[in-house]
């Protein structure tokens, strides 16, 4: 789908990918809805999102995605306001760095919630309305860690598991509708994540600089990826050639490599 005057809705705008997206898409766009829970970041942005382009909508939601009232008042208020959403980016997510045993409950169930739940919810709300006119596209922005589980990332890998394999699905079922479904699998990417997901008294996980890419690179190869209706993206070349290396591999060659590390570690 053609970007120029769509009304995009991105979660996770307050920071990293998200407001990235939103900068990108701030001089083609014709309305922006931001969505996240920190409303100065939020209205920061639309200032600046403004100023590049007084031509453009921009709307600021205050909405915590793990409360389904308050995605609901969401999606009422987008109605009651005739906003038409065509393009959803679902980005909002967060991890957890360290071991499932030793993890807290409330924070698995916030990445269950933002990560699969609020995903799931919003594009079910959403589509509809696309399907009828025959002109959409949702980006799940999910993980290279989707691709493999990973110890000491449990839960966050299968949520994006779950991101992969409902983003490839739902490609299939709007075959012919007019409505594009792509997910955004990154590698390492410079943001506010790492920081979210470390434990207290936690050390910072950092891979080699090599595999980390810009966010403006990230949010730049989804757009184009989404305009070309391409249903995968991994931003990078390291990326991309681990990520295929993974995928191939045999899951037994996999539990192979982790009982070796944990001997080793
Ligand atoms: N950075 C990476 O290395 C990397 C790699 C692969 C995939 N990703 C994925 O990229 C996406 C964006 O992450 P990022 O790297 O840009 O991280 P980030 O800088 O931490 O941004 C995360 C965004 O999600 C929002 N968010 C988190 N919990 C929320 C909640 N309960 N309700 C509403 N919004 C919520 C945050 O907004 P508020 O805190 O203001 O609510 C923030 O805007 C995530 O899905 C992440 O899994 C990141």
């Amino acid at each position: 789908m053609k970007l120029d005057n769509c009304s995009a809705l991105i979660t996770g705008a307050s920071a990293g990918i998200g407001r990235e997206f939103a900068r990108q898409l701030a001089t083609r766009a014709r309305t922006l809805v931001l969505v996240a829970r920190r409303e100065q970041r939020l209205n920061e942005l639309r200032d600046e999102l403004r100023n590049r382009n007084a031509h453009l909508n921009v709307h600021v939601r205050v909405v915590d995605l793990c409360d389904k009232t308050q995605i609901d008042d969401l999606i009422e208020w987008l109605e009651r306001d005739k906003i038409n959403i065509d393009f959803l980016i679902n980005n909002a997510g967060l991890g957890d760095y360290g071991s499932f045993a030793t993890s807290d409950p409330e924070r698995d169930d916030r990445i269950i919630q933002v990560n699969i739940a609020a995903l799931t919810l919003l594009t079910h709300r959403l589509l509809p309305p696309m399907v009828a006119k025959k002109r959409g596209a949702i980006l799940n922005v999910s993980s290279s860690a989707g691709f493999l589980p990973i110890p000491g990332m449990a839960v966050y890998a299968a949520s994006k598991a779950y991101a992969n394999s409902f983003s490839e699905a739902l490609r299939a079922e709007l075959r012919g509708t007019g409505v594009t479904v792509a997910a955004l699998c990154p590698g390492p990417v410079h943001t506010e994540f790492g920081d979210v997901a470390m434990r207290p008294g936690g050390q910072p996980e950092r891979g080699p600089e090599f595999v980390y890419v810009s966010v403006e690179k990230t949010a730049r190869d989804a757009l184009a990826a989404v305009e070309a209706d391409r249903p995968l993206i991994i931003p990078g070349l390291a990326m991309k050639l681990g990520m295929f290396l993974v995928r191939i591999t045999p899951m037994s060659i996999l539990r192979l490599a982790w009982r070796l590390g944990a001997k080793r570690g």
